[in-house]
């Protein structure tokens, strides 16, 4: 079995697709949970960005302690310094540059000729070296390049240090016959490549990133770059999930294995679908809603005779909640902390006392309360800090032969202050409402309403997006009345755009 190590650059290819910014607060969040996930190397950004880039890689990397911490670097000195910057406090640092090998790039992006290129590999994996052991090198667009000159630049980093040599299908044109042929050519082909990890990147334009990086393994790569639920740049990138349960179910198929703790793949798609305000589609492999939903009859029966006969991985193997009925009214403080203990949470003591007394709010109105319940309780993060925006009562009046009209109280600091506006309806009303108080006009991009559970009683999840003179965010809420839950979503975004 060959051990094939999962690089995770959700926070860097990922979060610079549009609609996925992060603050600095949600990429903590994600990282601890990457780190929970035991992927082998979180890239944490591209520390040169801007100053705001190069401050989360630094946190970053001093919050995570047990998985390697790697900022990207284009191949420039200034570039380099900067990532060096951002990691040199983790326990395990990479530097990752990058420079394109491909006759398109070179000519017209970079404006160099092959032999510039490999003077240049050549002379920053050595700059890089100075300061990290660790350099990882990747060849832009590397699937459109000459395969003779990238061996050679793979041997000019090689020679200067590098560690990981990265193959990357940089706008996802490759086929996965070919990506196996190309990682089998680089292997066979480039000298010194038995001393260090090969490494494939995939993007995802032409629906191919997840065959083309397992090819890429099938090819004697051992390094697979990808992110949680496929984010990316254009299309995404190959999508973690995808890859490591194939290696998973597939074993003896890829003589492969990685080190991932599968049971948290669910919680970590839900972590960035609710920070990103971004849902999958659901029939995404792995992780949409109908992954594991049997509708057929046919299929149905299939199942309850023998699980096996339509379903290759179990619901449980990727940590999706079982939804039994565990909490109620009556339980106490005790059971509800086993009960998110034993769904892997592990809150600081002022997060559980926050999730228990929310958790009473809805034992009251809620009669049986269920793992997705509690999942979506503790990952709601509606808790406000003081001098934020929190809600303190509303009152909606509206129906098919009125106008909608809120009357919204919000607290601000030691302040309370109450508006009352009409609308297009009781969400219209309530934004119109929250828009005076705070005297600002957001535009909403986005809005998604859904239940967490099935039931009358079930709780209502609603996931928007926010924007305010250019800046994105988003916001979530839940609560067993829609209209609170879409209040405290809206509420939600805005403190994170007034912070
Ligand atoms: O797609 C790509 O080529 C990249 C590199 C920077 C690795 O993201
Ligand atoms: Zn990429």
């Amino acid at each position: 079995m060959r051990e094939i190590k999962i690089f995770d650059t959700t926070l860097r290819d990922g979060e610079q697709a549009p609609g996925y910014s992060m603050d600095l607060h949600e990429k903590l969040e994600v990282a601890r949970q990457l780190e929970r996930l035991r992927v082998d190397v979180i890239e944490a950004g591209f520390a040169v960005a801007s100053p705001g880039d190069l401050a989360s890689v630094r946190q970053i990397a001093r919050a995570v302690k047990e998985t390697r911490v790697c900022s990207l670097a284009r191949a420039l000195p200034g570039d380099i310094d900067a990532a060096y910057e951002g990691v040199r406090d983790a326990v395990a640092p990479r530097i990752h540059i990058f420079l394109a090998a491909s006759p398109i790039h070179m000519q017209y992006k970079l404006r160099m000729t092959p032999e510039n290129v490999l003077e240049q590999t050549a002379a920053m994996v050595a700059y890089a070296k100075k300061y990290c052991d660790d350099v990882q090198f990747s060849a832009e667009d590397a699937t459109r390049s000459d395969w003779d000159f990238l061996v050679r630049v793979y041997e000019a980093a090689i020679g200067a240090g590098a560690l990981t040599i990265n193959l990357p299908d940089t706008v996802g044109y490759a086929y996965p016959n070919e990506m196996q042929e190309l990682t089998a050519y680089v292997m066979a082909r480039t000298k010194g490549i038995e001393k260090v990890t090969l490494s494939v990147h995939c993007h995802d334009d032409l629906g191919l990133a997840t065959s083309n990086s397992l090819a890429g393994v099938l090819g004697g790569a051992t390094q697979v770059e990808c992110t949680v639920n496929g984010i990316g740049e254009r299309a995404g990138n190959a999508s973690l999930e995808e890859i490591v349960m194939a290696l998973h179910t597939r074993r003896s198929y890829f003589q492969a294995r990685c080190r991932v703790e599968t049971q948290q793949i669910y919680r970590t798609s839900r972590l960035l679908q609710s920070v990103s305000g971004v849902p999958v589609p659901p029939n995404k492999a792995v992780v949409g809603a109908n992954a594991f939903a049997h509708e057929s009859g046919i299929h149905q029966h299939g199942v309850m005779a023998e699980r096996t006969t339509y379903e290759i991985m179990t619901p449980a193997s990727v940590g999706l909640p079982q939804n039994k009925m565990v909490l109620g009214k009556h339980s106490g403080r005790h059971a509800f902390e086993e009960r998110l203990r034993a769904l892997g949470f592990d809150l600081a003591s002022q997060d559980m006392q926050r999730a228990f007394e929310r958790f009473k709010v809805l034992a009251d109105k809620k009669k049986f309360i269920q793992d997705a319940d509690l999942e979506a309780l503790v990952e709601s993060r509606e808790d406000t800090l003081p001098g934020m925006l929190a809600l303190e009562s509303f009152v909606i009046n509206a129906g098919s032969v009125i106008d909608g009209t809120a009357i919204i109280k919000l607290r601000m600091g030691d302040k309370v202050v109450q508006r009352v506006a009409m609308g297009d309806g009781p969400v219209d009303a309530s934004f119109k409402a929250i828009n005076e108080i705070v005297g600002e006009e957001f535009s909403l991009e986005s809005y998604q309403l859904g239940a967490v559970t099935e039931g009358g009683d079930a709780m209502g999840e609603c996931v928007l997006r926010l924007s305010l003179r250019g800046r994105s965010v988003s916001g979530r809420g839940v609560s067993t009345d829609v209209i609170e839950a879409t209040i405290k979503s809206y509420i939600h975004a805005i403190n994170k755009l007034m912070a």
